[in-house]
């Protein structure tokens, strides 16, 4: 999927619209809309070729009222349907391709109108696991809260967005280099690529962390990971913040996309001088010039 062309609306523009959404009204969608959302997930061609599975859980035939465990941070108020990707263990970049995946989906789902919030943190793995019959080499990494939004956000949506900073995003000199680490990427510099980076800047991330970190060397975007090591000591049951470059990942392509722009994925480490122990090397995206 290069050309997100089912969205609707442009992607930079879904994007800018999206935030987590921890209020919905409850009600129905319809079945061909889950469907659509789910095809969209299993579309998205994600970059590392591993194949998650997805799926959705309509809380209201399992009535299960307690799906979360008590204490989830940010709960959600009046979802119903939660969009879940599940990983093989042995795959070892399978949160990256979930968290591309499922994005697209979130993309989709914003087109349409409708709310989402990812949901990595804690909640019940093993009652939604069951549900959606996974097997013992598989894992649940994250899932996202589908639905229409309420049309007041609860007290608790705003409390959480509020501890979480949802609003604030990291300025482009911290996430963004050129030619090494020690440089900030400037935006007027970057042309049309500016456009596709501001909407990795906009992507979500568990606790709004904003791990990404690009630089720019030549013609080629590297991608890598900031790691919290005590924010993934806490989380041990999946890596979100691979998760979260997986998001970015997807913003990134997509957005590119659309702008014309090609490229391509591939792996290829670059050598660069001062690249703190903290960071993690994702991967690459290499301008094909036309
Ligand atoms: C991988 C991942 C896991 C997340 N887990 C949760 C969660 O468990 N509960 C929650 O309320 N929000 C969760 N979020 C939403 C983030 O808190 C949110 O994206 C961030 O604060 C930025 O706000 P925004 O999405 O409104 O732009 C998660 C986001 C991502 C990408």
């Amino acid at each position: 999927m290069n050309r997100p062309d089912i969205y609707g609306s442009p992607v930079a523009e879904l994007v800018r619209r999206r935030v987590s959404c921890r209020s919905f009204d409850g009600r129905a969608l319809e079945p061909q809309v889950l469907e659509e959302l789910e095809r969209t997930a299993a579309g998205a061609a994600a970059p590392f070729g591993s194949r998650p599975r997805f799926g959705v859980i309509d809380n209201e035939k399992v009535r299960a009222e307690n799906l979360f465990s008590a204490g989830s941070y940010g709960m959600i108020k009046g979802a119903r349907y939660y969009l879940a990707a599940l990983v093989r263990r042995d795959e070892p970049r399978r949160w990256e391709d979930a968290g591309f995946a499922l994005e697209a989906a979130v993309l989709h789902a914003s087109g349409l109108g409708l709310g989402t919030c990812w949901i990595g943190g804690v909640f019940d793995r093993r009652r939604f696991g069951r549900v959606l019959g996974i097997r013992a080499d598989e894992q649940l990494p994250a899932v996202v809260a589908v639905g229409r939004p309420a049309e007041k956000r609860s007290l608790r949506d705003r409390l959480v967005r509020w501890s979480a900073k949802g609003d604030r995003r990291k300025p482009v000199a911290d996430l963004f280099f050129a030619g090494g680490w020690d440089s900030s990427l400037v935006m007027e510099d970057a042309g049309e690529w500016g456009q596709a980076l501001e909407c990795v800047r906009l992507a979500p991330s568990a606790s709004n962390k904003q791990p990404w970190r690009i630089v720019r060397l030549g013609n080629a975007f590297h991608f890598h990971l900031a790691r919290d090591k005590a924010y993934s000591a806490m989380m041990p049951l999946a890596d979100l913040q691979r998760i979260d470059l997986g998001i970015a990942m997807c913003h990134f392509q997509f957005s590119a996309a659309e702008l014309g722009l090609q490229g391509k994925w591939q792996d290829s480490m670059p050598q660069i001088e001062g690249t703190p122990g903290h960071f993690e090397y994702i991967a690459t995206y290499v301008i094909r010039n036309s």
